[in-house]
């Protein structure tokens, strides 16, 4: 099978009635990790890359490694999608490699730090949109700002700081001027581990207050203006699990404690229109949790495929329960994939 436009994958998501998680990937342990799982299952799956990803391992070697995944797994429809491109420039870069979809995040400014003007957004998001569909690359943008981390693309905005959240009333125009396939929205979700300010009096963390409601919202104007079932993205969708936030303290970490997501509220949002749930920091605890007990329990150990392997394994059970929990196991033959010139074809039957 060769790689699958992400627009299909989340169109059949929509059709089915699931969710389809995007995980994040730096190197080959993890693509190997999810695709075992993926294959298992029979789950159509998304692998992205951040910029500071595809920095670390250096594009080619992510792209080659990506294309390795699909040629290893036929049976497995894969889109290989660009995590938060900040400018044309990266999405142009993203797709000359080869990637089949691409992330513009124009809610914020190309420093990826700045929120971006509405209009600054439109016209950015436009720009991506007429590059990547003559070539039949699928479009994810972004509407409104999440909270968390600091140092890598994100506002720097607190986790529970909800002055961003997506505006229901913006989003036909946003969808209709620029063309993206998907849209992410900022519903109170935010990226990295501590997604909640909230805490009782004995300081254990509540859940984060989400706003649930704006998905639905969005939904049903999005179907009113002629757009039924069009897809939504939950970006900082980690549910921190605590088993695992515990393995990796009880073997020498120090994370805090916290809460992330909980799986309820995701499949609530894949009730209402949710189709792509990105998920990278659970899979980072997950892998950093194996490697320590390996360095706790074998501290004469020095042979790396002795903590990666683990690790490896850690996070193909993880990511097997995630694409259990989002309904997507079982999806894999549904439909026959689309390739890059259908969705030319597709695109410029559109204009
Ligand atoms: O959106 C954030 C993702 O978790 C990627 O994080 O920029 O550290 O690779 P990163
Ligand atoms: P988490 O930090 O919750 O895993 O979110 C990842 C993400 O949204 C990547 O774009
Ligand atoms: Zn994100």
């Amino acid at each position: 099978m060769p790689l699958v436009p992400m627009r299909q994958i989340l169109l059949e998501a929509a059709k089915g009635g699931y969710g389809v998680g995007a995980f994040n990937v730096n190197n080959m342990e993890q693509i190997q990790a999810i695709m075992k799982a993926c294959s298992e299952t029979q789950s159509p799956v998304i692998i992205q890359a951040s910029r500071g990803a595809l920095k670390y391992a250096n594009m080619i070697y992510l792209k080659k490694l990506m294309e390795a995944a699909v040629i290893e797994n036929p049976d497995v429809p894969v889109a290989v999608h660009l995590d938060h491109g900040n400018s044309l420039d990266t999405c142009k870069a993203a797709i000359e490699l080869g990637f089949t979809s691409v992330m513009i995040d124009a809610s914020l400014e190309a420093d990826g730090k700045a929120i971006a003007s509405y209009e600054y957004n439109v016209k950015t998001t436009k720009s991506v949109v007429d590059y990547a569909h003559p070539r039949g690359v699928t479009v994810e943008a972004e509407l409104g700002a999440l909270g968390g981390i600091e140092d890598g693309h994100g506002a720097g905005l607190a986790a529970d700081d909800t002055s961003h959240l997506t505006n229901p009333d913006q989003v036909v125009d946003f969808v209709k001027k620029t063309g993206c396939d998907c849209l992410a929205v900022a519903i109170g979700t935010s990226h990295g581990a501590y997604k909640t300010m909230r805490y009782d009096k004995d300081g254990n963390p509540r859940p984060p207050a989400l706003a649930l409601e704006l998905i639905e919202r969005i939904e049903q104007k999005l179907a009113e203006a002629g757009y039924p079932n069009y897809p939504l993205v939950m970006h900082g969708s980690s549910s921190v699990p605590p088993e695992l936030v515990e393995i990796v303290n009880k073997y020498g970490g120090a994370m805090k404690k916290t809460m992330g997501i909980p799986m309820q509220d995701i499949q609530f949002g894949i009730k209402r229109g949710v189709r792509k749930i990105n998920v990278d920091t659970d899979g980072r605890i997950a892998i950093t949790g194996a490697i320590r007990k390996v360095f706790a329990q074998k501290p004469e150990e020095f042979d790396p495929r002795s903590y990666l392997a683990p690790a490896r394994e850690a996070l193909y059970d993880l990511i097997k329960g995630k694409v259990r929990d989002f309904g997507q196991t079982g999806h894999a033959k549904d439909y026959k994939p689309a390739t890059l010139e259908d969705m030319k074809a597709y695109y410029a039957s559109r204009k």
